[in-house]
């Protein structure tokens, strides 16, 4: 069993402390708020939580939670610390880390007169990249000691739900966390063994981003379940009832599919009932927001797609894919195509390898070229073997993904910009002439 101080007896800092307490570890809270120590000290939960104030009377009575405001006390008496401090927005939208700083400066100031190692481990909420810029320099200042070396560093964001948080705590979604060194990185496995969700250790600015990006999909969530009702209302509709028949969809509406950063959408489908639908509850009275929004994003990330094109100063481009995905040859709304054809008017001369629109051309067959109304051409500019279409290329855009290209595209990016929208390998990341659109 570990011995913890928690920094911050908030609604994150309290619950966790309790928590750690319940399953056996020696727990120091510490914070500012005199109010709360001595509740923490007298078996009083600080604040309101389903089941918190019988824990904390449990554990404070077995002697395994103690609460303070003397930082080298805790520090002293521990070998990890948690940082579960606010970071309330500052008037400019970004993250205040005032607090963070000044309790990872108190932190240091204690571990530069302790000689054990520590680790000091950040749970509130910050930006990527707050831990690197903020939280070490300010613990390294203080304790003129290095971290990684001296003493450890590791990022483990907290998922928990105000008046479920106990719940979340016992069973969370998932656990992440980034450590700078070994020692921070078993304490923190260690700690979450046992736990019936997977664990990713990462490096600490994933982890941090990770935490953005679960509190921003729950904000989409609402967004769109209430624009949902509030356009099914418009139209007679109870917007509830929408909503939980397609939340029985765990195979597709609400999996893992469609959550994979990429290219535009296109096809025949999305593109136009996301307008019909945004159409609609312009005529039933309401703005769609979001409708809107993902229209104008979609557009968005064709002319990112673009702009790394002309960026890289290619004349001939070598397309790998053209139809709306891989597997098909329908070319309706195909956003492949229609970036395809903005380069062209503005220069480029793009040839284009697709397996399945070459075949649909090769075997004359009636649909060949369905639902491509942007390339006029565009037979003439179709190539079936990929060497050649490499061969004359000076970069490669690679649209869609098809397994017998990942070895000659990834041999290719050796030479020449490739500019992938798919990623042809997991392990590929942005370098060099290799740019893949969002990794
Ligand atoms: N509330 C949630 O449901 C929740 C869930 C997940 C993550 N988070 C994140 O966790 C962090 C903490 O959130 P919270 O809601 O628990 O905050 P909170 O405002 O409830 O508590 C913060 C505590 O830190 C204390 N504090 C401030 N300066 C201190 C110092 N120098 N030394 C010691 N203690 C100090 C305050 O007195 C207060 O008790 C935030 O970054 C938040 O975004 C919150």
């Amino acid at each position: 069993m570990a011995k913890i101080s928690v920094f911050g007896i908030g609604y994150v800092g309290v619950v966790a402390a309790a928590c750690l307490a319940r399953d056996g570890h020696q727990v120091i809270a510490v914070d500012v708020d005199p109010g709360k120590i001595a509740a923490i000290n007298a078996g009083r939960s600080p604040i309101v939580e389903n089941g918190l104030p019988e824990l904390i009377q449990k554990v404070v009575a077995a002697g395994r939670l103690t609460a303070t405001d003397d930082v080298q006390a805790a520090i002293d008496a521990t070998e990890a610390s948690f940082v579960a401090v606010g970071t309330p927005s500052a008037p400019d939208g970004s993250v205040g880390l005032s607090y963070v700083e000044a309790v990872c400066r108190n932190i240091g100031a204690a571990l530069r007169n302790k000689p054990a190692f520590h680790s000091v481990v950040i749970r509130s909420t910050i930006v990527p990249g707050s831990t690197e810029k903020t939280c070490i320099p300010a613990l390294e200042g203080a304790s003129g000691k290095v971290a990684g070396k001296d003493f450890g560093v590791g990022y483990y964001p907290e998922f928990l739900r105000e008046s479920t948080a106990i719940e979340d705590y016992d069973a969370p979604g998932l656990i992440v966390f980034g450590a700078m060194d070994m020692p921070t990185r078993q304490f923190l496995t260690a700690l979450n063994e046992g736990l019936g969700c997977k664990i990713h250790a990462v490096d600490i600015r994933t982890a941090e981003m990770v935490k953005y990006t679960s509190n921003t999909w729950r904000a989409v969530k609402v967004t769109f379940a209430n624009e949902i009702g509030n356009i099914a209302k418009a139209s007679g509709l109870d917007g509830q009832t929408v909503m939980e028949i397609l939340c029985s969809d765990t195979t597709v509406a609400m999996s893992k599919y469609f959550m994979r950063p990429g290219f535009a959408f296109g096809g025949s489908c999305l593109p136009k009932d996301v307008r019909a639908l945004r159409h609609l509850a312009g005529s039933t009275g309401v703005t769609p927001h979001l409708l809107n929004a993902v229209i104008d994003a979609n557009e968005a990330q064709i002319a990112r797609a673009e702009a790394m094109v002309i960026d890289s100063g290619a004349k001939n481009v070598g397309f790998v894919g053209i139809s709306f995905k891989p597997g098909t040859d329908d070319l309706r709304e195909s956003p492949l195509a229609e970036l395809a054809a903005r380069l062209i008017k503005k220069g480029v001369e793009v040839d284009i390898y697709d397996p399945y629109v070459f075949e649909a051309y090769a075997s004359r067959n009636s649909t060949a070229g369905r639902g491509n109304d942007v390339i006029p051409d565009l037979p003439s500019r179709m190539e079936g073997d990929l060497g050649r279409l490499i061969d004359r290329s000076d970069a490669i855009l690679v649209g869609n993904f098809y397994k017998e290209t990942v070895e000659p595209l990834t041999r290719a990016a050796e030479g020449r910009p490739v500019v992938d929208l798919t990623r042809l390998n997991r392990k590929m990341v942005s370098e060099g002439h290799y740019q893949g659109i969002c990794w």
